[in-house]
């Protein structure tokens, strides 16, 4: 647990801000920053961020103390990976990959298909090579970046507004319906270990948008379509529908997870309370697994002149800021359950705990390891697991790998295998076979 007498100015500064409503947090050992505070809850607090802006010394220390998850606003898109067709780009996207991975952050992956910011070569094919061209750009994108990226978003915003609840007409659509479901197969053969979603936006409640995404998630489901998540952008105006959490609900009802992506709010007197709102609806779902925010100041916002985010101009924290650390801090009781079968039980060792989480299907599974210090900081650290008979393993990520079955040995890689006293880190692999399901012995160096 951090302390730090920022706390007690947080404290005074949501007082001072009359922000009614609030549940300030009251215990001695609250988390001081946002990233701390929502691991503590077993979630990631993230940032939309901008390769253009990493020079920037204010922005890039706010991203480092604060976020423990980035997601690039624009780099990985397709009109700036793949700019000529067959010719790509990763450039500015593996800055944003980089500076996630250095900082211990998950990275998420932004956006494989939309219907905006396509490369003109793009927007001017249709048909069958259209089709082909797009599940190419899938493949070779979730290819370049295996083994990375915590969940990506695969489709993006294919859904019309409105009350019809059926698909947006774009060109991808007109290749025919079942292009959403061709590109997460091409993006699950490409990067198993990736959760794979789907994002939209004006989904922030029970409506005929929501409700339209939700019979395609029900339908993946039923017929095995690999789905793992489903992002609710939240880019939100002077208010919240009361049906928020309820719909994050029935989407974890029905095995996927579900995360907010692009959390803003316009300025107002309800900014603070409507960050809130979200907060503690995505913490009383335990299949909500974290919170991102589009942009840290003001000034970095889409939205110009909404002042929509956590972070004034010049990198103040501001009300909504103290809002959004006080629902964490006063947090809910629900854990993550972000697979459908894991196995959440922990045994320190040493210095060091893991647990695992699966992601199963018939013949194979990817196993997620969160590796967590004790009370004392760990450097370098080695995690035991043993297999079942007949699964063999076929990939690792974010760890050296020693054995392919039987009992198996994970070794930290150089960026990270220093865990801060209480905090945790992450590797992954995948198998033929059934997952384990023993508790891993973790051992610290
Ligand atoms: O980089 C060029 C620059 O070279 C050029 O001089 C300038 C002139 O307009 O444009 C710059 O590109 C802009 C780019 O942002 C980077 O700043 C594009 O014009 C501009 O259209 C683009 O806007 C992005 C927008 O998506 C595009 O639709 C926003 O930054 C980005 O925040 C926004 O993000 C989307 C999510 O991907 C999906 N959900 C909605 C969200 C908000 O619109």
């Amino acid at each position: 647990m951090l302390r730090h007498p920022r706390r007690l100015l947080a404290a005074a500064l949501a007082l001072s801000a009359g922000a009614a409503g609030l549940v300030l947090a009251g215990t001695a050992d609250a988390a001081t920053t946002l990233g701390a505070s929502a691991a503590e809850k077993g979630r990631y607090f993230g940032a939309a961020i901008a390769a253009g802006r990493l020079g920037d010394a204010t922005y890039t220390r706010l991203l480092t103390t604060e976020f423990t998850s980035v997601t690039p606003e624009n780099e990985m898109k397709w009109d700036a990976t793949e700019p000529q067709q067959g010719r790509f780009t990763f450039t500015n996207g593996d800055r944003i990959l980089n500076q996630g991975l250095s900082n211990g952050s998950k990275v998420r992956g932004h956006a494989l298909l939309w219907h905006a910011q396509q490369p003109g070569w793009a927007q001017s094919l249709s048909g069958s090579a259209l089709r082909t061209a797009a599940i190419n750009h899938v493949t070779q994108v979730a290819t370049h970046y295996r083994g990375k990226i915590y969940a990506w978003d695969v489709v993006n915003e294919a859904f019309a507004d409105g009350g019809s609840g059926g698909r947006r007409d774009s060109n991808l659509q007109r290749t025919g319906n079942d292009w959403i479901e061709a590109a997460f197969r091409a993006a699950r053969a490409a990067d198993p270990g990736a959760k794979l979603c789907y994002n939209d936006y004006n989904t922030d409640g029970i409506n005929a948008k929501s409700t339209g995404i939700y019979t395609m998630v029900r339908d993946f489901k039923a017929r095995g379509v690999p789905i793992d998540c489903v992002g609710f952008q939240s880019h939100l105006g002077t208010g919240v529908d009361s049906t928020y959490q309820a719909n994050l609900q029935r989407f974890a009802d029905l095995g996927v997870d579900v995360q907010i992506t692009e959390l803003d709010v316009a300025q107002g007197a309800n900014q603070a309370n409507i960050y809130a709102t979200v907060t503690r609806a995505c913490l009383a779902v335990a299949r909500c697994t974290g919170i991102t925010v589009w942009g840290i100041r003001d000034t970095d916002s889409w939205r110009t002149g909404d002042n929509p985010l956590l972070f004034d101009g010049s990198g103040n924290r501001k009300a909504a800021y103290t809002s959004v650390l006080n629902a964490l801090n006063a947090g809910g009781t629900t854990t993550p359950t972000s697979s459908p079968t894991s196995t959440p039980t922990s045994v320190p060792s040493a210095g060091c705990s893991a647990t695992v989480s699966l992601n199963s299907w018939n013949g194979g599974y990817v196993a997620t390891v969160r590796v967590r210090a004790g009370s004392s900081a760990v450097n370098g650290w080695t995690v035991t697991v043993a297999l079942p008979g007949g699964s063999a393993l076929t990939g690792v990520w974010s760890a050296t790998g020693s054995g392919t079955s039987g009992t198996v040995s994970f070794g930290n890689v150089a960026y990270n295998g220093q865990i801060p006293a209480g905090g945790s880190t992450e590797f992954g692999f995948q198998g033929t076979g059934s997952g384990p399901t023993a508790t891993p012995a973790c051992r610290a160096s």
